[in-house]
């Protein structure tokens, strides 16, 4: 990996100038009024799968699929050519049993994000690949004290990874509360976006847009255009919100409504906490308790400043497009609207309280280590610039490229450690750890006082934040990497091993 130079720079900037009006287009169709697409009909729920006997046993087929977005026809890929995949419901205890059929062009397999299960065999083995044609027999096994809370499934297949969520395959897994919260009503709601070209086939991704991070030209939730949801007032309900897109960031903001943060990836916050807006880096989950007053209200997303290239090059590169910001251009983009009138709704009662959440900054650390996420040059500038894998941009952890076969980090199982997420590009990095969530200890120069828990964090450009992660109860080899997932593709990914 070499640093760029400055001739780079302003080669780097023409293709800039060129991507910028395609730019332009994005910002008609990401408020979705763009030509061609209707929004605003009634929000549906992806079909719900429930564990009975402590076991789930379903078939997922990922395979191109013909679906209607936003009032279009768009050939997609899905699971069980659902946009999307069905929702998994589970508790603590139970066995998945997945039977993954690829039907698709390129090889693929499965991962259930943020469900602490093993990573071994044909458990949540992001080693696995599944040829076209192919299928494999998936078991994951939740521990007995597993979490609840909001998780997801999707591909995993390096190198595809992008594309594959970007195409439309993803789904939801709940995770069911010990102790109940009482609502009137829950929604699973996925977020993802979707690039279509005039025929409504998946639009060409670009080298820039692969090295940016891509941002689809819609924003859906449940597959849906600005979708309509209808309640009374005086309702309390529960938003389990994913952001399943391959990179762009979510602000969100509900105005006029009362909303409390229930829980942020995994298990849930001991008392919710009243919030006016939540980000969600790509792969984050939120749950959200809505209390619902007269009126109409909006969920937007607003644009998010995740740092650009432009910034490493000194200014050398023009055009919107350059940036990792939403494409949209600073206007929000509805994501779905919310109309509360009629009666008033009985009032739930009470939210209890949750338990306590394990605080690691009580428990010995056994080692410490840094993971330095960087963008650099990437072999010779004038080749290659058509869309393919390769970019030319490397994206390293501690100045490797993701090799599978490699041992970049080991654990040894039962103990804490502490590691420094540095990030020494110009671009925020989302980073994610497979199978053990890790807390937040201090984020910048800020110490995090209270036990904070996620599983992707985000780590800013030319910032750092500290973790702990308890390696509990698996060996075995997993993941972690960024979860840009254009950026994992690329090679921002590295191994970890508990034993
Ligand atoms: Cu949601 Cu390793 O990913
Ligand atoms: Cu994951
Ligand atoms: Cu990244």
């Amino acid at each position: 990996m070499r640093p760029l130079t400055r001739r780079q720079l302003l080669a780097l900037g023409a293709v800039g100038a060129s991507a910028t009006a395609a730019g332009v287009a994005g910002l008609w169709l990401a408020t979705g009024n763009g030509p061609g697409y209707t929004g605003g009909e009634d929000l549906t729920e992806p079909q719900v799968l429930a564990s009975r006997d402590r076991v789930l046993e379903l078939d997922l087929t990922a395979a191109p699929a013909r679906v209607r977005v936003g009032g279009r026809d768009a050939s997609v890929q899905a699971f069980n050519g659902s946009l999307p995949g069905p929702t998994l419901r589970v508790r603590a205890g139970d066995t998945i049993r997945v039977t993954l059929r690829n039907g698709l062009q390129a090889p693929t397999n499965l991962h259930v994000h943020g469900l602490h299960v093993s990573p071994q065999g044909n458990s949540d083995n992001p080693f696995v690949s599944i040829d076209p044609g192919g299928s494999f027999e998936y078991e994951f096994t939740l521990p007995e004290d597993h979490p609840p809370g909001t998780y997801w499934y999707h591909p995993h297949r390096h190198g595809h990874a992008a594309d594959q969520v970007a195409a439309g395959l993803y789904g939801a897994i709940v995770v069911e509360d010990h102790d109940p919260v009482p609502v009137t009503r829950e929604r699973v709601l996925v977020v993802s976006d979707l690039s279509l070209d005039a025929a409504g086939n998946l639009a060409e991704v670009d080298q820039m847009q692969q090295m940016m991070g891509r941002e689809g030209e819609i924003v859906l939730v449940n597959g849906q255009l600005r979708p309509q949801l209808r309640a009374a007032p005086g309702e309390r309900e529960r938003w389990r919100i994913i952001n399943a897109c391959p990179s762009r960031y979510l602000r969100l903001a509900l105005d006029g409504q009362r909303v409390r943060l229930l829980s942020r990836d995994l298990g849930r916050l001991p008392i919710p906490e009243d919030v006016t807006e939540v980000v969600l880096a790509p792969g984050n989950r939120v749950e959200l308790l809505v209390e619902t007053r007269d009126g109409s209200a909006a969920l937007t997303a607003a644009a998010l400043d995740r740092g650009s290239m432009n910034a490493m090059m000194g200014g050398a590169m023009m055009g919107g497009a350059m940036r990792g910001d939403n494409e949209s251009g600073g206007v929000p983009v509805e994501l779905l609207t919310l109309a509360v009138s009629g009666s008033a709704g009985t009032d739930p009662g009470p939210v209890p309280e949750g338990r306590p959440l394990r605080d690691l900054r009580n428990e010995p650390v056994i080692a410490a280590r840094t993971l330095n996420f960087a963008m650099g040059m990437n072999g010779n500038m004038g080749a290659g610039m058509g869309s393919g894998q390769g970019t030319m941009m490397a994206f390293t952890i501690n100045g490797r490229e993701f090799d599978p076969e490699r041992l970049d980090v080991t654990a040894a199982a039962g103990t804490v450690e502490e590691w420094t997420l540095t990030n020494s590009s110009p671009m925020d990095h989302p980073i994610h750890l497979h199978v053990w969530p890790m807390q937040i200890v201090q984020d910048g120069d800020r110490d995090v006082t209270r036990p904070k828990w996620q599983d992707v964090v985000n780590v800013p450009a030319r910032s750092q934040v500290k973790v702990r992660v308890a390696f509990d109860d698996f060996a075995g080899r997993t993941v972690i990497h960024c979860h840009i997932l254009d950026h994992e593709d690329q090679g921002m990914m590295a191994t970890v091993q508990a034993r």
